[in-house]
């Protein structure tokens, strides 16, 4: 889950590193450093904290060199502190590596260098790489066959970045199960654990497979296998990414931006594909596949956290419109479980980012079986958006919080013209394009209810505990939301199915522990409100999220919250919404880091 970038060219290597840092903080920010090469000395700057504090650090005491690799951490092995910030050298300073991913057998190792009287400064497995290369530069007096010695012996997944006193001309880059992007610039090249930070400089880009060395250097790129040393061509490919709209305007936070920027992206994510007059679903990511489409008669939907609720809000629409059976698993359970697939079945990988390790792994597992796979993914050119076979794209645009909200607005916007592309004479086609229609403008009028939202947000932000809940297309919203307050305000959230409070969950509840019901019409009305009624008899308070201001949940709720009426399958997009500004408005009570939560990273990479 770390950021890292690289670069060699004519160039103050500092300038992209810094800004390419930057760009990657979303893989995490605990501490950040660079390393840069200038006439075979090596100097570094790092800091505890975001990349802001490496700038004013490197503007103290600057580095100069147009050669050099950096990194954001994400801490796994070992505490925030400056000794585990990379880049991480060897004992005599000569080989300094950035790393992404987790060396499995890096104790094994670091016994071994101990016995050959190596010594080690911090707690992280990444230490072990450049003594590693250190030691075998020592037998063979070359930088290349070092670093491929010593990646050999690495067990686990790595992106691997090396920067060498010895070697100017060249950095070196490895990689096994975590991406790694080579920007080819016009006498410079770019390094980015994603292609992100190199989309600012260049459009040809080169993604690494596993297993393979990269020797860049001004010219170009060379990749080797590992193992076999043998030389492999790749062309690059052409990529338009969007590196992200990085002004907040008049907005305090980007989470605040992206869930204003909900209308936009539902529009945006129904643009050209939805033809209303003629009734027509237009997916062009779908259409390499249609035939083969004919035949799937079970989807499974693979994701994580967010797009894991999205991918539950998509098994309800796809079973109710498209008539397929649905299940939705946990990326991390579906990897690993023995689970007998036969050819008819798809599975659809739902990601914001692309990079998520669980969801990778988990499509890895179906290689060679014949399995369709398709995807849901927001970021182009992601890991994930390369691996599938065909896929539709979310166009939300880049999403910056760690908190995921327009990337779930569009995931489930997405479900929606997938399910009715796949539909078989449903006979609410048009009722649901209707409505679809106007969820931008119903979103818009859920944005106008901020204030009273944050009001009632205000109020309940200092309790410890919330239980959210919810029926049918109500409950995954219910999970989703519960996430949304966990992780920006750290109060503890639950989210329930409403027809499981009295298999246990009820016993929470008291005059301390407040329920967030979501309500909204539909034929299930009775049930939430049954439900409802078992809370206010043991004195739970109540927040309600109506679309009915009248409806007896209304009535025994102490706050009420009221949003546009739409049909059941579209109403978590105008829910959600409600349970973000409630998240953000409580978590902005306690003065919590918005943005960037404690211990999240926006894109989780290693498992
Ligand atoms: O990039 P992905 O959609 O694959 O990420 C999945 C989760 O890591 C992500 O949704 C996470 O749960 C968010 N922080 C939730 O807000």
């Amino acid at each position: 889950m770390c950021g890292i970038v690289g670069y060699i060219g004519k160039n103050e290597a500092k300038d992209y590193l810094l800004d390419g840092l930057e760009t990657l903080e979303y893989r995490g920010y605990d501490s950040a450093g660079i390393a840069v090469l200038n006439k075979e000395k090596i100097s570094t700057a790092k800091t505890v904290g975001r990349v802001e504090h490496l700038r004013k650090e490197e503007a103290e005491r600057p580095v100069h060199g147009s050669v050099g690799i950096g990194h954001t951490r994400w801490a796994t092995h070992g505490g925030v502190l400056e000794r585990n910030t990379h880049p991480h050298h060897d004992k005599s300073k000569e080989f300094y590596v950035v790393h992404n991913g987790i060396i499995e057998n890096y104790e094994e190792i670091k016994e071994f260098l101990s016995k050959q009287g190596y010594e080690f400064y911090s707690d992280t497995d990444t230490e072990v790489v450049p003594n590693l290369v250190h030691f075998h530069y020592q037998k063979t007096g070359n930088v290349l066959s070092a670093f491929q010695a010593a990646v050999q012996t690495l067990r686990g997944a790595y992106a691997l970045v090396l920067l060498s006193s010895h070697d100017s001309e060249n950095l070196y880059a490895a990689k096994l199960s975590s991406p790694l992007a080579l920007g080819v610039g016009k006498d410079e090249l770019f390094i980015g654990s994603d292609a992100l930070p190199v989309a600012g400089h260049t459009q040809d880009v080169v993604f690494l497979e596993d297993g393979e060395i990269a020797v860049v250097n001004t010219e170009g790129y060379r990749i080797v296998d590992i193992t076999t040393k043998k030389s492999i061509e790749r062309a690059t490919e052409v990529i338009e990414i969007d590196s992200g709209d990085g002004d907040l305007g008049d907005f305090p936070d980007f989470m605040s931006k992206e869930i204003h920027e909900t209308p936009a992206t539902v529009r945006s994510a129904m643009l050209g594909r939805l033809r209303a007059d003629e009734q027509i679903v237009k997916l062009g990511g779908l259409e390499l596949v249609e035939d083969q489409l004919q035949f799937i008669d079970r989807i499974i939907i693979i994701a994580c956290g967010t797009s894991y609720y999205a991918g539950m809000v998509g098994e309800y629409l796809l079973e109710e419109i498209a008539g397929i059976p649905v299940e939705v698993q946990q990326a991390s359970e579906f990897r690993y479980r023995q689970e007998p697939l036969s050819r008819s079945t798809a599975v659809l990988v739902v990601s914001q980012s692309g990079e998520t390790a669980d969801s990778i792994a988990a499509l890895k597992k179906l290689e060679g079986s014949g399995i369709l796979k398709l995807g849901i993914v927001n970021a182009p050119g992601s890991t994930l958006a390369r691996m599938t076979d065909a896929g539709v794209y979310c166009h939300a645009g880049p999403e910056k919080a760690v908190a995921s909200t327009k990337a779930f607005v569009a995931q489930v916007t997405v479900f929606v013209l997938i399910a009715l592309k796949l539909a078989k004479n449903y006979p609410k086609f048009s009722e649901v394009v209707k409505a679809l229609n106007v969820i931008p403008q119903q979103i818009e009028e859920v944005l106008k209810l901020e204030k009273d939202i944050a009001k009632i947000a205000k109020e309940y932000a200092h309790h410890n505990d919330f239980l959210y809940i919810g029926r049918r297309y109500a409950y995954p919203v219910a999970m989703e939301g519960a996430l949304k307050i966990k992780e920006i305000s750290y109060i503890h959230a639950e989210g329930f199915a409403g027809g499981e409070m009295k298999h246990g969950p009820l016993a929470l509840i008291d005059e301390s522990f407040p329920t967030f019901a979501i309500a909204l019409s539909n034929d299930m009305d009775e049930k939430s409100f049954s439900n409802m009624q078992e809370i206010h008899a043991r004195n739970g308070k109540i927040v309600t999220l109506v679309d009915d201001k009248n409806s007896p949940s209304a009535k025994l709720a102490q706050d009420i919250i009221v949003i546009p009426k739409t049909i059941e399958p579209l109403q978590p997009l105008l829910s959600s919404v409600a349970t973000y500004l409630f998240a953000y408005h409580a978590a902005k009570e306690l003065g919590r880091d918005i943005d960037k939560p404690r211990n999240l990273a926006k894109s989780v990479t290693v498992e």
